[in-house]
């Protein structure tokens, strides 16, 4: 039997397992994340579920061979912040579990390690704590806030609980001549957030900072190679933290900074060349940005031998698929199955109101769509899917009980053994911010690489109850104009999102002479760091009466806008 013919076999998989996750979770009640590509995840884990045994290399690909920072996660909520920081100076950095044992962070090679900081106090019981072979000298480490308490501690400081916990911005004073502390000025603002202090640092360490409730805010013992410090460099409100960062990485670990989009794509090409030989690669692109760089990257190392699959479910907006051919097809050259699936999605959203039931409605009809389209395709051997490292981190540091933790993704945690095809994850190392900067270098157009994020369902889940042609047709137009105008306005990059609403509500209006009765459009634009929580954007008034005026003109059938201002918590960014 061929995988494809696997596949097709699969298309009414047991109804015990549709609607669910692989943690056993109702599909769809993790999808309220930020990601835009999260429908298309989901699909494949549920599809996953029930394909027969393993094809897969028991240990993922061997990372590229730049130069590699070690960031220990000890828990802060800034760690994956502090890996992002080094990678700005075009250093290669991964994050790992705190209790990574030394000959795993060993066989990375690192040039530096860092501990990030936490919210425990080293006192704590089963506070989380590292290999202490990380303390041998061999390699550099910055201990960062409860990282150098802990390293103090270990060593054979003295850490206790201050009288006065330090949380916000402060002043340091720079005291010790310092590799670290190169090139700054004396007094330095920072940014402060713990309540221990060390009392006396171990032997052999002298203090490099001080402020006025700490003599000890940053340590040195550099003939150990081992530096801490206090404060966080990572955050902004620590103006000098990226040369501090910069000084520990390029000039103390002598890390070769090669770590750019343009060599990221020339590793990614050849590993995916040599890893697919003469093989056959699908990919499902969903108009996502991480879906559309996955699929070019892959297209570059190996050309016609992938073929992508467009499941055109009517739910986009306005020119979304025809800029997507553009791109692919047009542009790229690239194999792709635009599948016009918009009457079946519209056939099966029918009479339904319930939001919920929308998205798994959506979630159920794309696996369909997608199986009976890669059972066309004869074998395939590959699945490339844009999962990024975050999903990828958070998904072990979840393992490392260490974080107190903020935020949870249901949706993307470990993925099945039992895939019917080997996966081909191209973007697994890279933060959002670098998928975007080589999807520019892979030649993607601004509008697809720098779209605010969409959800998987789209607008599905912006129309307030039934979901029919007519309502989508005005929603598309309405969102048009949002999105036209706050371009103008130059605001689209600075907002997280901005969208329309077609609520079902209906109002009276008057038009020329006559009386009208028609639909509200809501407008909604958020600012956000992460989609987590949001505020209501305080757009110009002006910016909202064009946007306004241009609805009620140019819609047929809404006669009255409103700007939502919520902001969440305790409202959501989707109105469903
Ligand atoms: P809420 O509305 O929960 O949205 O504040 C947070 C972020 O998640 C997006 N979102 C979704 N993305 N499938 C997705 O792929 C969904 O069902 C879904 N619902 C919400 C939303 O656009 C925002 O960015």
């Amino acid at each position: 039997m061929t995988r494809a013919t696997r596949l097709a076999d699969t298309t009414e998989p047991p109804t015990r397992q549709r609607g669910r996750t692989v943690h056993g979770e109702p599909a769809n009640a993790g999808h309220r994340v930020l990601a835009p590509d999260d429908a298309e995840v989901e699909a494949y884990l549920e599809q996953a579920l029930h394909a027969p045994p393993p094809a897969r290399p028991a240990d993922e690909p061997a990372p590229s061979k730049p130069d590699t920072v070690v960031v220990l996660d000890l828990g802060s909520q800034y760690a994956q912040l502090i890996a992002r920081r080094v990678r700005e100076l075009n250093v290669y950095s991964e994050l790992l579990p705190h209790d990574t044992p030394w000959a795993e962070i060993e066989r990375r090679n690192p040039k530096a390690i860092i501990l990030s900081g936490g919210p425990a106090s080293v006192y704590d019981e089963g506070a989380p704590g590292v290999d202490p072979a990380i303390w041998s000298g061999r390699v550099p480490v910055l201990g960062i806030c409860y990282g150098l308490q802990l390293m103090a501690r270990d060593l054979g400081g003295e850490v206790v609980a201050s009288a006065r916990r330090e949380y916000g911005p402060a002043a340091v004073t720079l005291t010790g001549e310092d590799g670290l502390f190169k090139g700054l000025d004396r007094e330095q603002p920072v940014w402060m957030s713990h309540g221990d202090s060390i009392l006396r640092p171990p032997e052999g360490f002298h203090p490099t900072a001080q402020t006025d409730s700490t003599a000890y805010a940053g340590l040195a013992a550099p003939d150990r190679q081992l530096y801490g410090i206090q404060f966080h460099p990572e955050v902004v409100h620590t103006r000098a933290g990226r040369e501090i960062l910069r000084n520990f990485v390029l000039g103390i670990a002598a890390a070769r900074a090669t770590w750019t989009p343009a060599s990221l794509i020339d590793t990614a090409v050849a590993e995916i060349r040599e890893r697919v030989g003469d093989g056959k690669v699908i990919c499902a692109l969903s108009g996502g940005v991480d879906s559309a760089v996955a699929a070019t990257l892959v297209h570059r190392a190996i050309g016609d031998q992938l073929t992508c699959i467009y499941v055109d479910h009517g739910l986009m907006r306005k020119r979304e698929s025809e800029l997507l051919r553009a791109t692919f097809e047009q542009n790229l050259g690239m194999r792709l199955l635009m599948v016009d699936a918009r009457d079946r999605f519209l056939r099966r959203l029918a009479g339904i109101e319930d939001p919920e039931e929308k998205r798994r409605i959506i979630g159920d009809e794309f696996i369909r769509v997608f199986e009976e389209e890669a059972a066309h395709l004869g074998r395939i051997d590959f699945l490339t899917q844009g999962t990024l490292y975050p999903d990828v981190i958070e998904s072990k540091t979840a393992e490392t009980k260490a974080a107190a933790k903020i935020k949870t993704h249901h949706n993307v945690g470990g993925l099945p053994a039992d895939l019917p095809f080997q996966l081909i994850e191209p973007l697994r190392h890279l933060f959002k911010d670098e998928v975007r900067a080589v999807g520019g270098e892979l030649g993607l157009p601004e509008a697809m690489i720098l779209r605010q994020p969409f959800p998987g369902p789209g607008l599905a889940i912006r129309i307030i109850g039934e979901v029919t042609a007519d309502r989508l047709e005005t929603l598309r137009e309405a969102d048009w104009i949002v999105i036209d105008e706050i371009k103008a306005a130059g605001l689209y990059r600075a907002l997280w999102q901005s969208f329309a609403i077609l609520t079902p509500v209906r109002s009276v209006g008057v038009m020329g002479d006559g009386r009208t009765y028609a639909n509200v459009v809501a407008v909604r634009a958020v600012t956000s760091d992460d989609g987590m929580t949001a505020d209501w954007a305080r757009l110009p008034y002006d910016l909202l009466a064009r946007i306004s005026s241009r609805i009620v003109n140019e819609v047929p059938g809404v006669n009255r806008v409103v700007y939502d201002i919520s902001s969440k918590p305790p409202a959501t960014i989707e109105w469903e």
